[in-house]
C-alpha cells in the first residue's frame, strides 16, 4: 500500500460507501491476506489484493476475489474492473487465472489533494 488515499480515514470512507466490499483474509490474529471492493454505480473495482508472500498459492486472493465479486454481485454490479500495475509482477497469471481479460487501455492519473497533503503516488 502507500498510495494516496490508503491512510486510515480515507479507507473509512471507503468502508462506509462500500460496506462489505473491503475484505482480509486472517489467521488466528495474522492478516495474511486483503482485497478491497467498490461499487461506483456504473462499475464495480478491486484494489489491494494482496497475500502474505509465506501464504501466497493457497488460494487466498482467489477465495477473497471470489468473495467481493459475490459483494458486487449482490448490489446490481455487472462488471468489475482491476488496476494492475507493470511492476506487479504476479498480477498478470493471477488475474488471468481469475477469470479477468487484458484491456487495451492506459491508465491516467492526476493529483487532486494540496501538495502539502499529497504523499506518494496517486493511484
Ligand atoms: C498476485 C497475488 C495477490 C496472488 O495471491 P495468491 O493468494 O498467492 O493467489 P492464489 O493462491 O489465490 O492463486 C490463484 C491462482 O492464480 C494463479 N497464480 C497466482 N500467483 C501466481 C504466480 N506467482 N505465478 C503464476 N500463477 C499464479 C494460479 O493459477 C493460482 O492457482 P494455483 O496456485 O492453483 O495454480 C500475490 O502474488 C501477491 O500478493 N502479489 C503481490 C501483490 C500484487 O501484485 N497484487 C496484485 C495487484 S492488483
Amino acid at each position: 500500500m502507500g498510495s494516496l488515499g490508503d491512510d486510515d480515514a480515507s479507507l473509512a470512507v471507503m468502508a462506509r460507501r462500500n460496506p462489505g466490499l473491503l475484505l482480509v483474509a486472517a489467521e488466528g490474529e495474522r492478516i495474511v491476506g486483503s482485497a478491497l471492493g467498490a461499487w461506483d454505480g456504473r462499475r464495480g473495482w478491486i484494489y489491494h489484493v494482496a497475500t502474505a508472500p509465506d501464504r501466497q498459492r493457497s488460494g487466498i486472493a482467489r477465495r477473497l476475489v471470489e468473495a467481493v465479486e459475490a459483494g458486487l454481485r449482490a448490489v446490481g454490479c455487472p462488471k468489475v474492473n482491476v488496476i494492475v500495475l507493470d511492476t506487479a509482477k504476479d498480477a498478470a497469471a493471477f488475474w488471468t487465472a481469475a477469470g479477468y481479460t487484458r484491456l487495451a487501455a492506459s491508465q491516467y492519473g492526476r493529483v487532486l489533494a494540496a501538495e502539502d497533503t499529497a504523499r506518494g503516488g496517486s493511484r
